[in-house]
């Protein structure tokens, strides 16, 4: 059986189990630094077992040993945003967690799949390569899944019609910069660009990119975690169950897009072994230069990082 770890018993971290517990996908182990939250919401999240219907064993624990020999390790620790706040605020406090985390990954859980959520996304998922060691295919980042599903359900709203029918694409960085792609957005196979005018899309791109802010400032206190935690858990079952599934992630580049040593959204194949391979797509230069902007910006920050 799969032991799957999720570090950082807040509200992605906690959804996330919750859904995962409901794929009975393995054992979890759910741990944070404020006790007695892990071990309440993980007896909470057992009994809820009982009446929804599912086996999976679900433990808290304020310690890193019991992450020992995870399959999946999941970063959700960390602080999340308040209104006024960029994912880059994040970066100083959320370094200095995610170093503690992923060495206590490296030491304790040396074969697993690492899959970061704290923000900012892509340069969090960097500071977890470097602090563990691991093989850049073992470490990726939950993004694209998220921002893409926004895009979906805006088009679903505009079309009226079933969300199950879109399939939307988006990579880049997670944030300001990030790149919807309308040329490779359909609805049961049909272009976006043949249903909808251009006006009407970039209109649906700008929510897009602006969706997480819109969500901070509607909760004036944290921010998303239903559809983040529901991004995280399709990205699971894709490692868990070597589905080899074709999403966006955060991915190390190594010459893709242009860009080397660091981490981007981009389409991969999804499996087993993480990060299994990255799709090249052609892009407009439009779209090219948002990416070099934003590979700039990550670049800058790690080079400040010292990592
Ligand atoms: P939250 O504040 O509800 O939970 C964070 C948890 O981390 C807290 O329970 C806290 O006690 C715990 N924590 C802090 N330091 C820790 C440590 N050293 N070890 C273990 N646990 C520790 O925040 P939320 O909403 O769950 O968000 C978590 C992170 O995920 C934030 O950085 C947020 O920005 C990010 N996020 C990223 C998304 C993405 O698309 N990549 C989507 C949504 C959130
Ligand atoms: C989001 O996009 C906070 O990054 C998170 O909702």
């Amino acid at each position: 059986m799969a032991k799957i770890s999720v570090i950082g018993a807040g509200n992605v971290g906690a959804t996330t189990v919750q859904r995962l517990a409901e794929l009975e996908l393995g054992e979890i182990v759910m741990t944070d630094i404020v006790e007695g939250l892990p071990q309440g919401k993980a007896l909470d999240l057992m009994q809820a077992g009982a009446i929804v219907g599912y086996d999976t064993a679900i433990r808290g624990s304020n310690d890193y040993e019991d992450i020992a020999d995870s399959d999946l390790v999941i970063i959700t620790a960390g602080i999340a945003r308040k209104p006024g706040m960029s994912r880059e605020d994040l970066i100083s406090t959320n370094t200095k967690i995610i170093n503690e985390v992923s060495k206590n990954i490296a030491k304790y859980a040396p074969s697993s799949i690492v899959m970061n959520v704290t923000n900012p996304l892509d340069i969090i998922t960097y500071t977890a390569l470097k602090a563990t060691g691991f093989e850049p295919e073992k470490v990726f980042g939950m993004s694209g899944v998220l921002d893409a599903g926004r895009f979906a359900s805006f088009i679903a709203e505009e079309l009226r019609c079933s969300k199950k029918d879109v399939e939307a694409m988006v990579i880049g960085g997670h944030g300001d910069l990030m790149v919807p792609l309308p040329q490779y957005t359909t609805v049961s196979g049909i272009p976006l660009t043949e249903l909808l005018p251009e006006g009407e899309i970039t209109r649906l791109v700008d929510r897009t990119v602006n969706g997480g802010a819109e969500i901070v400032g509607l909760l004036k206190q944290g921010s998303a975690f239903y559809a983040p935690s529901a991004a995280v858990a399709r990205m699971a079952e894709a490692v868990l169950k070597d589905s080899k599934r074709i999403l966006p992630a955060s991915a190390y580049l190594e010459g893709e897009y242009e860009q080397e040593g660091i981490y981007f959204g981009v389409p991969v194949k999804l499996g087993a072994s993480g990060v299994e391979e990255i799709l090249e797509l052609e892009l407009s230069e439009k779209q090219y230069e948002i990416l070099r902007k934003s590979a700039e910006t990550i670049r800058k920050v790690i080079s400040g990082l010292g990592v």
